[in-house]
């Protein structure tokens, strides 16, 4: 393949990746947006089979079977629940490969006794340090979203001071071995490679709580920047660009996610905040003891559905749980053919990854123009008949508008305490992922259907058809 065939090839990859990016941004085009983005990335991988002196094709082939082997296992054996920590996982990997493509150029070089030049330094030094920092990090992130690491903030003394400590001194390292690395600074090299890995581990264990949306939506972007970085060690203009396009995106992505926490990135990263008090016992406890929390049965929370004008419909990662959308939509429609009118209210953390509301919603086909974003919902909740909670919890808790105390204070909520009526479907009193007590169980509008969504939702819809 010529040179400036194989450089055309990359650049219609790149426009590819680009447009199917900007479909990405509505659910109406985003399945064309990928089949698009995986064309750019066929035409890319080709170019490169084909235009690059590969070594030897037996690994890539012996890659490609393994790998593709792994990842058919996984998708397939990986219930819907975990995804998000798979996602964390794949993202862990693409930093590792990065880092493993920067250290085996390094040692190549290393091995030849030959200089560094500067600019081929600085790609090394950073695909080692975002990659090593994304692989380690994603890996704590996916014990917290396992329940293998505790979901609460790490701290301990010195905590900041000591961190700052060591990226000077990795930046120190990174910046001589790209200004004069001789051979023997291999010695040195490994040290950034242990330094990197350790930082990883050390920036995501003092975050938790309500806050790892922002961990994981940054994480992706480092797996991005960490790709751009190996894309410059082995001069392959596709990578550079796909890589930047998943940093720029994902950076965007943790902009989105600050905002849903309304809370700033530097706050979210050096604050230790979103521990939460751990979670708190089930039976109305909680502070304030005696409060009593008001059961409802199907029959009736069906009357209450079946004649209202308005309700709002708050989703949450209990919903995943119970794999319940299909019967949502079944309620939400059957509702909509007597009249009341039925809306869902988004919130950009609820389940456990972004957009893990809207992906289950599109998989049971409710229409696009049904979902809403809090500030859109929020002004119509007092004149909301009822509010239907369903395995939602963190994002519709009033004590982070109200109690300035709580660990997830300043967090926007879906503020269905202002509905006249508030129906919460799950199973227990427990607190959510934050750990936090929910005042809103307590409340005299608000109204416990206990048990698993999937149930509580086959119920009603038995009792709405009845009506
Ligand atoms: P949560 O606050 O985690 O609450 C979910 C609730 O679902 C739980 O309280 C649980 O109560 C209930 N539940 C679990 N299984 C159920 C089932 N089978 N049937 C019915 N209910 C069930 O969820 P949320 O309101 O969606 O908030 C999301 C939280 O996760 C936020 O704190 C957010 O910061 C955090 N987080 C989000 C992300 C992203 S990117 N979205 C990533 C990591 C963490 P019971 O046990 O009583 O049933």
């Amino acid at each position: 393949m010529s040179s400036s065939l194989f450089q055309l090839a990359y650049l219609l990859s790149a426009v590819l990746f680009i447009v199917g990016l900007q479909k990405l941004s509505s659910p109406e085009t985003a399945r064309g947006g990928n089949a698009i983005a995986s064309l750019g990335m066929l035409i890319a991988i080709v170019a490169t089979l084909l235009g690059e002196h590969l070594v030897s094709f037996e690994w890539i082939v012996i890659g490609a079977i393994l790998g593709s082997a792994i990842g058919l296992i996984m998708a397939q054996s990986v219930p819907m629940t975990a995804m998000p920590q798979m996602v964390a996982v794949f993202n862990g990997f693409g930093g590792g490969a990065s880092a493993l493509v920067a250290i085996a150029d390094f040692l190549e070089l290393a091995k030849r006794a030959s200089g560094l030049e500067v600019a081929h330094g600085v790609s090394i030094v950073a695909g080692v340090l975002i990659g090593g920092v994304t692989l380690s990090g994603s890996f704590v992130a996916f014990g917290k979203l396992q329940g293998l690491v505790t979901e609460k903030p790490v701290t301990y003394p010195l905590q900041k001071t000591s961190n700052f400590i060591l990226l000077i001194a990795m930046l120190a390292a990174g910046t001589w071995l790209s200004l004069s690395a001789p051979a023997g600074g291999v010695d040195v090299f490994y040290f950034l490679i242990g330094a990197s890995l350790l930082l990883g581990v050390l920036v995501v264990i003092p975050i938790g709580g309500a806050d790892m949306p922002v961990v994981i939506a940054l994480l992706n972007s480092y797996s991005g920047l960490a790709a751009s970085a190996a894309g410059f060690v082995l001069e392959n203009m596709s990578l550079i660009i796909s890589g930047a396009l998943v940093g720029a995106s994902g950076l965007i992505l943790t902009g989105i996610m600050c905002r849903g926490m309304n809370r700033s990135l530097a706050n979210v990263l050096f604050g230790a905040f979103g521990g939460g008090g751990g979670p708190q016992a089930a039976s109305g406890g909680g502070p304030g003891g005696e409060r009593t929390a008001r059961e409802i049965n199907a029959e009736s929370a069906a009357m209450m559905l079946a004649y209202a004008r308005q309700v709002v419909v708050v989703p949450g990662y209990g919903l995943a749980v119970a794999q319940a959308q299909h019967k949502l939509r079944e309620l939400g429609d059957l509702l909509g053919r007597k009249g009341v009118t039925v809306k869902y209210a988004i919130h950009p953390v609820a389940g456990r990854m972004p957009g893990h509301m809207n992906v289950l919603l599109a998989e049971a086909n409710v229409p696009y123009d049904q979902l809403y974003e809090i500030e859109d919902v929020n002004p119509e909740m007092a004149d909301t008949d009822v509010a239907l909670v369903v395995g939602a919890n963190d994002v519709v808790n009033p004590a982070a508008r109200d109690d300035p105390t709580s660990p997830i204070a300043g967090m926007p909520i879906v503020e269905v305490d202002r509905a006249r009526q508030c129906i919460v479907l799950k199973r227990s009193l427990n607190p959510g992922f934050a750990g936090v007590d929910n005042p809103l169980f307590y409340l005299p509008n608000n109204s416990m259907l206990f048990g698993d969504a999937a149930d509580s939702l086959g119920a009603l819809v038995r009792e709405v058809k009845e009506l």
